[in-house]
C-alpha cells in the first residue's frame, strides 16, 4: 500500500514531512493556509502534483480559518491566500491548476453563505485530492505498454506517491510494469541537491520491492554508455505547447544522452502539468532555491562560507529529446503541438 503523502481532516492538512524521509515517518499538521504555503515553500511536501493538492486544501483552509463576517472581505481573502500559494514554487503548473479549479468553484458557489462556502471549497479540494490517484492509475496502465519485460529503467527525482496523492507518474508506470509481472529494475538518480532520488525514490522502491540501484547523477552517461539502460522516464513540472518539458534539476543532461545511445526517453505527466498556453520552454519561470541546498548536505557545510552559488531547480528538456509524453488520456508522440491540443 503505497504511502499517505497528504490527507485533510478536521479541518487541519496533514502533510508527511518529506524532509524527514527516510529517517522518520512524521505528520506535519496545518491549520491554515499560511502553514501550508510554507511546508510547500521549504518543500516538507514537493513534487508537482502534490504541491498542487496541498495548495487546494490551503484554500479550504483560507475559508475556513477565517472570522469575517463580509462576504466581500470572505472572498477577498481566499483570493489573496490563492496568490500567495501561487508563488511558493513558481515551475509547477499543477500548483497554478489547482488553484484555477478551486477559484473557478469559488466564483460559482460565490452567492452562498460563508457556512456553505467553507464546505463546498472543503468537498473541492478533496474531489481533486481522490482524483489525482485515479488519474496517475490510468497514467500508469497507460505507460505501462511501453516497457518490456526485464527493462532496466533509469529514472531521476521523485516521482512516486509522494509526489503525489498516491501511485505516482513515472515511479507509477515502474509500479504498474512491476505490478504486471515485468521483472524492471531500476537506476535511480541521487538528485543533487536535495537527494529526491536518494532519499524518497529509494525508499518507496524498497517499501514497494521493487528491485533497484542507487547511482549518483554523474554515473548516468557511464551506464547508458554501456546499454546497461532500456529507457528513462520522468515525471515533468510544466509541459509546454509544443511539447517542451521543465523537470528536475539534471533532466536535459539525461534526454541528450538518451538521444546520443538511442534510447527512449519518456515523459509522464497528468494533463494538469501541461500548459498549452505556455507556448515554449524559454517562455517557463525557472525557480532558484537557496544557495544552502548546494553548500550543505544534511546540516554539513561542505563549501566555504561566503560564496556565490547557482542553484535553479529545474531545467527545459527541449520536445525533439522526447520520445513520448505518457497522460492519461494515453501516449502522445510528436508532433506534440498538434497532438497535445488535441488532448487538452
Ligand atoms: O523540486 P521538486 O522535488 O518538487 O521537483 C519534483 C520534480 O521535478 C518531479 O519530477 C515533478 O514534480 C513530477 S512529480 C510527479
Amino acid at each position: 500500500m503505497p504511502v499517505k503523502t497528504l490527507f485533510y481532516r478536521n479541518h487541519t492538512l496533514y502533510v508527511l514531512d518529506q524532509l524527514q524521509l527516510p529517517q522518520r515517518k512524521k505528520y506535519i499538521a496545518c491549520r491554515d493556509w499560511q502553514q501550508v504555503a510554507q511546508v510547500i515553500k521549504k518543500m516538507n511536501i514537493r513534487g508537482a502534483p502534490a504541491i498542487g493538492l496541498a495548495a487546494a486544501f490551503g484554500i479550504a483552509l483560507a475559508a475556513e480559518t477565517q472570522e469575517a463576517r463580509d462576504k466581500r472581505r470572505f472572498l477577498d481573502q481566499i483570493r489573496k491566500a490563492a496568490g500567495e500559494l501561487k508563488a511558493t514554487r513558481p515551475t509547477a503548473t499543477n500548483l497554478i491548476w489547482a488553484l484555477r479549479q478551486m477559484l473557478d468553484h469559488l466564483a460559482k458557489i460565490k452567492d452562498q453563505d460563508i457556512n456553505s462556502i467553507k464546505v463546498l471549497l472543503e468537498k473541492k479540494a478533496q474531489q481533486i485530492w481522490h482524483e489525482d490517484v485515479l488519474i496517475n492509475k490510468k497514467l500508469a496502465v497507460h505507460g505501462e505498454k511501453l516497457i518490456h519485460r526485464k527493462d532496466r529503467i533509469l529514472t531521476h527525482c521523485n516521482t512516486g506517491a509522494l509526489a503525489t496523492a498516491g501511485y505516482g507518474t513515472a515511479l507509477g508506470v515502474v509500479r504498474e510494469a512491476h505490478k504486471r509481472g515485468k521483472q524492471v529494475s531500476v537506476l535511480v538518480d541521487e538528485t543533487r541537491p536535495y537527494l529526491q532520488g536518494a532519499r524518497l525514490t529509494a525508499w518507496e522502491l524498497k517499501e514497494e520491492n521493487i528491485p533497484f540501484h542507487l547511482i549518483s547523477d554523474n554515473m548516468a552517461g557511464h551506464f547508458i554508455s554501456r546499454g546497461e539502460v532500456d529507457c528513462i522516464i520522468t515525471g515533468a513540472d510544466c509541459v509546454t505547447a509544443n511539447g517542451d518539458t521543465a523537470n528536475k534539476i539534471g533532466t536535459y543532461i539525461l534526454a541528450v544522452l538518451a538521444k546520443e545511445n538511442k534510447i527512449p526517453f519518456y515523459i509522464a505527466a497528468p494533463l494538469s502539468t501541461i500548459d498549452t498556453h505556455i507556448k515554449t520552454g524559454s517562455d517557463i519561470t525557472i525557480e532558484e532555491r537557496p544557495a544552502d541546498e548546494i553548500t550543505m548536505i544534511a546540516g554539513i557545510r561542505i563549501a566555504p562560507e561566503g560564496i556565490k552559488v547557482k542553484n535553479p531547480a529545474f531545467d527545459i528538456t527541449p520536445h525533439k529529446y522526447i520520445t513520448a509524453i505518457i497522460t492519461e488520456k494515453g501516449i502522445v508522440k510528436k508532433p506534440y503541438l498538434k497532438n497535445l491540443k488535441k488532448l487538452k
